[in-house]
């Protein structure tokens, strides 16, 4: 495996972490203690949350997008091409691509600085789930992906 390619598969794995350990944290932490306190503070607290995080979703969102697409595009579809085994990769990235974009709507409508965001917020019992849900299905296709060769060699 190239230098470059090792760097970008870590960047890639790095990203991911920060958007999941983000979305489960405000689920399983951050939510519920915001959830204890009065409306007032409450929406202090989320804006506060929402104005420091929201560049971060984007910068990793863009990040995620890049280093997966180069993983993609320039890497695996060259290595797969005229395998049998291509058709069933692409399915499985397809499936991936989809929950990841429906990962990035709700992780960025969630952190809509302002009032924007604060009709998301106030559906967070929907829309955190979700994001953990597709989050989890990204991470576990990513690792199916990555071993696909070991995962379906039979
Ligand atoms: C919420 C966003 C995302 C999460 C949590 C995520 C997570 C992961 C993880 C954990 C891996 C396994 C890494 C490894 O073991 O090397 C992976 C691999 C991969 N990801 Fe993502 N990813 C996300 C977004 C994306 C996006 C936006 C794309 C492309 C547009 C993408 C394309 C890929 C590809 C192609 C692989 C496998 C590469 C291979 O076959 O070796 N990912 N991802």
């Amino acid at each position: 495996m190239q230098n470059a390619e090792v760097l970008i598969r870590i960047v890639h794995i790095f990203a991911a972490v920060m958007v999941g350990g983000a979305a489960f944290y405000q689920l399983i932490a951050v939510r519920p203690a915001l959830l204890e306190l009065d409306e007032a503070s409450r929406q202090k607290a989320w804006h506060g949350i929402a104005r420091r995080w929201f560049g971060m979703v984007i910068t990793l969102l863009v990040v995620l997008l890049a280093t997966g697409l180069y993983n993609f595009i320039a890497i695996r579809v060259p290595a797969l091409r005229g395998k049998p085994s291509a058709g069933l990769y692409h399915a499985l990235f397809g499936v991936k691509f989809l929950a990841v974009l429906a990962a990035f709507h709700a992780a960025t409508v969630l952190s809509l600085p302002g009032a924007r965001g604060d009709r998301w917020r106030a559906r967070g019992g929907f829309w955190l789930p979700f994001l953990g849900l597709m989050i989890t299905i990204a991470i576990v296709l990513g690792g199916l992906l990555t071993r696909f060769e070991t995962v379906f060699s039979n």
